[in-house]
């Protein structure tokens, strides 16, 4: 099932990166070649370094992938403070740099190229990643690689199951959520997305609403295994409204209301009662990204008339048991497959940056030392900021 070498040319043409350097000798070499990345992932609170390798024709082959998270030092806090996540990430992207080249038995100077996140994500631990990688490309001369972390989660279908274009992607993490067209290594098109708040991201502040810890999805998670999901009617935000957007911000608050009933009715809430929040809440949400991704299925058949589509999921909430079950459902029932990869590489993790930059690489496209740390980073540039997306424009 190796990647066919064509999935990565037909859209070469089609690229939106305009900051890129093309280089279209290095081109012509990267098509036939055996390629190795190293990959540097910095963004959120999980500093990671990986090292990728793939042949043309054959499947991709992660060689090492190390990942030090950072959930102790965050914790106490309930959510990810941005300075204590800079400052690791400065301080273990090198031990994991080495780590990883040690794992996979190699020097520094037998990769071919360096890739790294570049945005968007809390900026001090972009910037711990990028200012890394710069120095190591100096240090080796070895091309450097800025990779979009969306276009991370969003090609890593292709590193662990050969998956051809074009897919249908649902990116559903602590701060992400948007359904996405991938139709080539650097050419993406939104098809909907959250308004406000990411589902992960209401997962923790109903874990900190109901006092269990950080994070908080897979502690949900356990409750509502113990709950009765249909106490509590929780709403379906924008259900109601035709297209594929969605909202959980909302949720947040209808969860902090019931929970407030019962502390005024009983001057506390109960272990059952607990339990009963979190399944009314895991099911809504559940069905919330059922019915959007329904929609989105529809949407994407209509587009590309692909004889078995496929529908892949990303991000730490697909590794929710209820959320996975609805959206296997969804994909059966609209005729895609579905896949779910591993949870490590569903997670962040800096095999898929590696991943990502090989196959931009592979088409021409890397990066001089003028790359940046972007925040904000839209993948599908051409699509309408989202409303909820700010002053600024759209973060993702
Ligand atoms: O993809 P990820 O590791 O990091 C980013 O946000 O980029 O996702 C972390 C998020 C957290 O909000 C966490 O609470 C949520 O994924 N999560 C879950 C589960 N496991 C992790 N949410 C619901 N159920 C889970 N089992
Ligand atoms: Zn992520």
């Amino acid at each position: 099932m190796g990647l066919q070498n064509q999935d990565t040319i037909a859209w070469v043409g089609r690229r939106c990166y305009l900051r890129r350097l093309e280089n279209h000798e290095g081109q012509h070499l990267a098509m036939t070649e055996k390629l190795i990345v190293l990959g540097l992932e910095s963004s959120c609170d999980d500093t990671a370094a990986a090292v990728v390798q793939h042949t043309v024709g054959c499947d991709p082959e992660v060689l090492s992938s190390v990942v030090w998270g950072q959930t102790d030092l965050h914790a106490g806090f309930g959510g990810v403070v941005p300075e204590i996540a800079a400052r690791a990430h400065a301080e273990r992207l090198d031990i994991c740099v080495e780590k990883a080249l040690e794992q996979a038995g190699l020097l520094l100077g037998e990769v071919d190229a360096i890739a790294v996140t570049a945005g968007p994500g809390l900026i001090g631990g972009v910037m711990s990643g990028v200012m890394c990688a710069k120095g190591l490309c100096v240090g080796s001369g070895k091309p450097l690689v800025g990779v979009n972390h969306l276009a991370g989660h969003a090609l890593t279908p292709r590193m662990t199951d050969a998956v051809g274009y074009p897919y249908l992607m649902l990116l559903v993490s602590g701060g992400h959520c948007q359904f996405l067209g991938v139709y080539g290594p650097d050419e993406f098109k939104r098809l909907g997305g959250t308004i406000d708040d990411a589902p992960g991201e209401a997962f923790d502040k109903t874990a900190k609403l109901l006092g269990l810890g950080y994070p908080g999805g897979p502690l949900v998670e356990q409750e509502a295994a113990k709950g009765d999901a249909t106490r509590f009617k929780f709403p379906r935000p924008l259900l109601d409204r035709p297209g594929q957007d969605m909202s959980f911000s909302g949720l947040k608050t209808a969860l902090r209301r019931a929970r407030d009933l019962i502390i005024d009715e009983k001057g506390g809430i109960a272990i059952q009662d607990r339990a009963d929040l979190c399944a009314g809440f895991q099911l809504a949400v559940a069905e919330t990204l059922g019915e959007k991704t329904r929609r989105a299925c529809e949407v994407f058949k209509q587009d590309v008339h692909t004889q078995k589509p496929v529908l892949a999921v990303a991000g730490g909430v697909a590794a929710n048991t209820a959320v996975r079950k609805r959206l296997h459902k969804v994909a059966q029932e609209t005729g895609f497959s579905f896949l779910a990869p591993p949870l490590k590489y569903c997670t962040d993790n800096a095999a898929m940056i590696a991943w990502a930059g090989l196959e931009q690489f592979r088409m021409g496209l890397q990066d001089d030392l003028t790359l940046s740390a972007r925040p904000r980073w839209p993948l599908d540039q051409s699509a309408v900021p989202m409303l909820g997306s700010g002053k600024k424009g759209a973060k993702a």
